[in-house]
């Protein structure tokens, strides 16, 4: 017994010494005053011994039980903290923290560039009638995009008076708000739309668009194209040139297809580059949006006097500004959720 004794008040004191964290003094605490601790198992010997010895050793193993017990305490004590204590130097449990999808981010960014300029953000209806998504955009009856091929037709319950379908564009918040508010109007209405493309690299069903527009009794196309030029060099570059190429869409006249000078190899005019540009394929040039004067079709179906009032009104694909802005070359990456392609841009 005496042997025993004195062993482990020796391995006590060497394990002791080794000690680190609070955690390790509570493993020692277990091994040596547990219930399955030698210490215990000496206890359970006590009653075979003689009574004289059962005095003896009864008062030893309690003198040890003691020591041991006040030694664990004056350690962690030295550690700084007491048993019930938080040990402020533990590693705290990991969480994940969450972040803004690179879309939001980039509609985000893009309407701050307007709304410096005074614009408002307004919300449009994703659900719209054909007469605000196209009869009110001056959008022929014959026109493509009015097919049921082209668009996502709905079923909605009776008692709604005529068609229905998912908008297309965000084209038709011009319209929306031009029926319920009166110029001077300075608008940036964001949102979703649908097509029934199949799914590729560029194309997706349902993608984002940025529309804007500005009406007032001077607005002018050198008012649209100095918005433009101040949103491509607030967004892109300071120094990015823009280039505005006739085009033709049913709700504005004139129109333009509008082109950002690249600002990866900084357009055409740089000569003797080693590699071809990976944005623009060395074109020089990106096609970022559509535009025009807000046809006075448009303007009269929104009973706004087109004699007296212009407008200009533009309208770009979220997609493609941010895949031309960080270099991303499938559309699907958008959408899959996949947290190792949108932990890049997370901030
Ligand atoms: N709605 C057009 C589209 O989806 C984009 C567009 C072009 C909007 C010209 C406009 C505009 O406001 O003026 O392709």
């Amino acid at each position: 017994m005496e042997n025993k004794v004195k062993i482990l008040e020796e391995t006590f004191s060497q394990d002791l010494s080794l000690v680190k964290t609070q955690a390790e003094v509570e493993f020692l605490r277990v091994k040596y005053l547990g219930r399955k601790s030698e210490l215990t198992e000496l206890f359970s010997n006590i009653p075979v011994l003689s009574k004289e010895e059962k005095g003896i050793w009864g008062k030893n193993l309690n003198t040890l039980k003691q020591k041991i017990s006040s030694l664990l305490e004056d350690k962690l004590k030295n550690m700084g903290c007491k048993e019930d204590e938080v040990d402020l130097t533990f590693p705290s449990a990991s969480f994940e923290k969450g972040s803004r999808h690179i879309l939001t981010t980039v509609t985000q960014e893009i309407c701050l560039c307007f709304e410096k300029l005074g614009f408002n953000i307004i919300e449009g209806n994703e659900i719209e009638d054909e007469g605000h998504n196209f009869e009110a955009l001056n959008i022929p009856i014959d026109h493509p995009s009015r097919d049921a091929d082209d668009t996502f037709y709905l079923d909605l319950p009776k008692g709604n008076e005529g068609k229905f379908l998912l908008r297309s564009h965000t084209s038709p918040s011009q319209t929306r708000v031009m029926k319920r508010e009166k110029p001077p109007l300075a608008v940036i209405s964001p949102g979703r739309v649908y097509r029934p493309d199949d799914v590729d690299a560029t194309h997706s069903f349902m993608f984002h668009q940025i529309e804007g527009f500005a009406v007032d009794e001077t607005i002018s196309f050198a008012h649209l194209k100095g918005v433009l030029l101040h949103f491509a060099r607030d967004f892109f570059s300071s120094d990015v040139e823009l280039r505005f190429r006739p085009h033709y869409f049913p709700f504005t006249e004139p129109s333009a297809e509008v082109d950002v000078s690249c600002f990866i190899c900084k357009g055409p005019k740089k000569k003797k580059k080693i590699h071809k540009c990976a944005i623009c394929k060395d074109k020089g040039w990106l096609e970022v949006l559509g535009c025009g004067m807000i046809h006075p079709n448009v303007l009269e179906a929104c009973e706004i006097d087109s004699k007296k009032y212009k407008g200009f009104a533009f309208g770009m694909g979220v997609e493609r500004i941010a895949m031309l802005k960080y270099g991303i070359n499938d559309i699907r990456y958008f959408y899959e959720n996949d947290v190792r392609f949108l932990d890049q841009f997370s901030v």
